[in-house]
């Protein structure tokens, strides 16, 4: 254990960036831009992360506003700060079938769509060449119950390209920016369980492919979306994935860490010791693969997570699923993370 909750309190809490650092592991959160205008939110983001990712502002529906039209606004102001700080920047994403502009929908055909999304990359991953650590190119590709023997999602990418869209994706990004690691990011990957052996089957299927086809890819996003029960996951399934992974020479990023406490019962300090004993399996058993380089939670307080966002919950109860309270404070969270790097191997 670093500390107790209170000793540390006293003492101030440690930086888990430095923690990394001693590991050669990377550490930070996604952010919005209106919180890079909160001067306590920043220096604490500025003490705890060595990496950085924008929760939406490099999605198309906000960079790519309209057809002829970037806003690279919000992006850059994440870009500076991080580079104000000595953090590294990671992108997100490139493709994906969420986050579309409504222009896109309008305009795209099956002759046009390998067009608009070259462009689309070339724009912006050439805009942040040589500035981004690692881009999520294809993003969520992977949904098994959408019935196809080779579980690509039937996206509207898919539609309008068939798998192709892969390829030309990947492509574009090393093109535009041939420093940045091209990174495959996904969900579901993690939790024991028949469906999920699927999704991991299916990812390990398209990673595969794409190394046959020789289609440019260095790393892979566990997302990490966890949810919290009574009892912990083996983590067996997990394993067997990381392990194939790493036969594909792929490094492993966890790129979107938080635990959904809403089906945990009692006070709060049992849901958040809970939540806390998830992190801490959950780390320590991805920290035992050396090809995991980094990990960045989906937000840094319990104030900015998306699973408290307006219209997601029903009931008044406010969910608790990351490091930092609504208050700025360290959760045993925050120390869960911190115990499971000064406890990992180093690489
Ligand atoms: C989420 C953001 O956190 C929300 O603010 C937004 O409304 C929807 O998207 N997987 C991803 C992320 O790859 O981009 C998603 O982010 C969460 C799930």
């Amino acid at each position: 254990m670093v500390g107790t909750k209170y000793g540390l309190a006293q003492a101030g809490a440690p930086k888990l960036r430095d923690a990394g650092q001693r590991k050669g592991l990377l550490v930070g959160s996604a952010v919005s831009n209106s919180q890079l205008r909160q001067p306590t939110f920043t220096k604490l983001l500025a003490d705890q992360a060595s990496i950085v990712v924008a929760e939406n502002d490099m999605k198309w529906e906000m960079i790519h506003p309209e057809p002829d039209r970037f806003d690279f606004a919000r992006a850059d102001d994440l870009l500076s700060f991080a580079a104000q700080h000595g953090q590294k920047l990671r992108g997100h994403n490139l493709c994906w079938h969420n986050q579309m502009p409504p222009w896109f929908a309008q305009l795209a055909t099956r002759e046009n769509a390998a067009d608009l999304l070259r462009r689309h990359i070339a724009e912006v991953a050439g805009h942040f060449a040589g500035r981004v650590h690692s881009w999520d190119v294809v993003n969520e590709a992977v949904n098994v119950t959408d019935g196809r023997p080779d579980g690509l999602r039937n996206s509207k990418w898919l539609q309008l390209l068939g798998p192709d869209y892969i390829g030309i994706a990947y492509r574009a990004a090393s093109t535009a920016d041939p420093k940045t690691l091209l990174t495959y990011n996904d969900y579901e990957i993690e939790p024991d369980g028949p469906n999920c052996d699927e999704k991991r089957k299916a990812v390990l299927r398209l990673l595969t492919w794409m190394r046959d086809e020789k289609i440019p890819i260095h790393s892979v996003g566990l997302q990490s979306h966890l949810r919290a029960s009574t009892k912990l996951p083996s983590w067996a399934g997990l394993h067997q994935f990381l392990a194939a992974v790493e036969k594909l020479d792929l490094d492993v990023f966890v790129t979107e860490l938080d635990v959904n406490d809403s089906e945990l019962t009692g006070d709060v300090d049992e849901r958040d010791e809970a939540v806390a004993k998830l992190y801490r399996d959950y780390l320590t058993n991805v920290f035992q693969h050396a090809s995991v380089k980094a990990v960045l939670t989906w937000g840094l307080t319990d104030r900015d997570s998306w699973l408290n966002a307006p219209g997601r919950r029903h009931d008044e109860r406010r969910l608790r699923p990351l490091p930092f309270d609504a208050a700025l404070k360290p959760k045993p969270a925050f120390y869960a993370i911190a115990d499971a790097m000064s406890a990992a191997p180093a690489r």
